[in-house]
């Protein structure tokens, strides 16, 4: 299958305009492209339209884009309600709601607009891109693009390639990342959850199983785990840090020991089955394991914000994307 090459001149579709699609169009155009940026709701592409001076002001606070990129934003940003938008498009990126039967009805709608060498990137954040590409006439072009909040300034993005995705698909995929500034990480399987939120996951159970059984209160866990792999997070990922905080054969003694003890269970622990049930959004409703007012939620917002522009800094400082893209794991 031929590919087009995704040059400036191409136009970059975003399907799907909420949080992260507005954050994944903002990074391309703060790379030079133009974007077509498609959603069913007119409030939410004015919404985009809003958030462009915002974005680019962060895209130049973290040092992400370079002067000449941050003029025309608003003349390179087309938007439409109307799928057939995506046309002209050199690459589709698919963002949204995290529905399976709505994310598979739309990438085989967006076939019928496009020629088949143009890729279709999928910001699932943890459904297989094998059952997302069943039923598409070129699945091959198919891939898993999992993005971060906010996509215009992090260097995060899982590139994950379904059972029946090209390899010339994935290659073009890295490429492209790369152009975007990311530091892709490829996946060799399609996984469900992909990468960063299995390992988040298995983090996120076993601090709910510490509060469930009384060891500790919130307050407690988020100060033991904030300032301590809030300290090497932004520098080392979890293999790394053993390596370098001791050395593996501490680190495995030691774990050896706590294993028996750690929450294992494939069932959803009682505090997470209430949060589906009462539709918890932790500041938007003020339900979650802390207590939300406007200047709180608007002080943590802030806060991630400000959280995210300094780490990307300083990533881009102490861990330039060549020196990770060169390091070779040693197994
Ligand atoms: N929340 C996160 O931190 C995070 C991180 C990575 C990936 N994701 C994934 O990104 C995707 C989008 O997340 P979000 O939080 O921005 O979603 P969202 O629900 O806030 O926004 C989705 C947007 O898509 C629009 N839309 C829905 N169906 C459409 C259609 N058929 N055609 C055009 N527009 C349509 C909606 O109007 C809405 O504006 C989800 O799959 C989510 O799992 C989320």
């Amino acid at each position: 299958m031929e590919h087009a090459k995704i040059s400036n001149d191409q136009v970059i579709a975003v399907v799907g305009l909420g949080p992260l699609g507005r954050g994944i169009a903002a990074c391309c155009l703060s790379r030079g492209f133009t974007v077509v940026g498609i959603d069913r709701e007119e409030k939410h592409r004015e919404e985009l339209r809003s958030f462009l001076p915002e974005a680019a002001a962060h895209c130049l606070e973290a040092g992400v884009m370079e002067a000449a990129d941050a003029t025309q934003w608003d003349t390179r940003l087309k938007l439409s309600g109307d799928l057939a938008a995506i046309k002209n498009a050199g690459l589709v990126i698919e963002a949204i709601p995290e529905t399976l039967p709505a994310k598979k009805i739309l990438l085989q709608q967006m076939e019928q607009f496009i020629p088949a060498g143009v890729l279709i990137g999928s910001n699932t954040s943890a459904f297989p891109i094998t059952e997302l590409q069943d039923g598409c006439v070129h699945p091959e072009r198919v891939f898993g693009m999992h993005w971060s909040s906010h996509g215009h300034v992090t260097r995060f993005l899982e590139l994950t390639p379904g059972e029946n995705t090209s390899a010339e698909a994935m290659k073009l995929a890295v490429k492209f990342a790369e152009q975007l500034g990311k530091e892709p990480a490829v996946l060799k399987k399609d996984i469900p959850g992909f990468l960063c939120n299995r390992i988040a996951y298995a983090m996120y159970r076993e601090a709910v199983h510490l509060l469930e059984s009384g060891v500790a209160d919130a307050e407690a866990i988020e100060a033991s785990f904030r300032n301590s792999v809030g300290l090497w997070a932004p520098m080392c990922g979890p293999l790394r840090v053993m390596d370098v905080m001791g050395g593996g054969a501490f680190y495995a003694e030691s774990i050896k020991g706590v294993l028996p003890t750690m929450a294992n269970s494939a069932e959803l622990q009682p505090t997470l089955q209430s949060f589906i049930d009462q539709d918890a959004k932790g500041p938007k409703n003020n339900i979650g394991f802390f207590d939300y007012d406007e200047d709180e939620a608007a002080k943590w917002a802030e806060r991630f914000t400000a959280s995210i522009l300094t780490t990307r800094k300083y990533q881009d400082q102490y861990i330039p994307t060549d020196e990770s893209a060169g390091d070779q794991s040693a197994t």
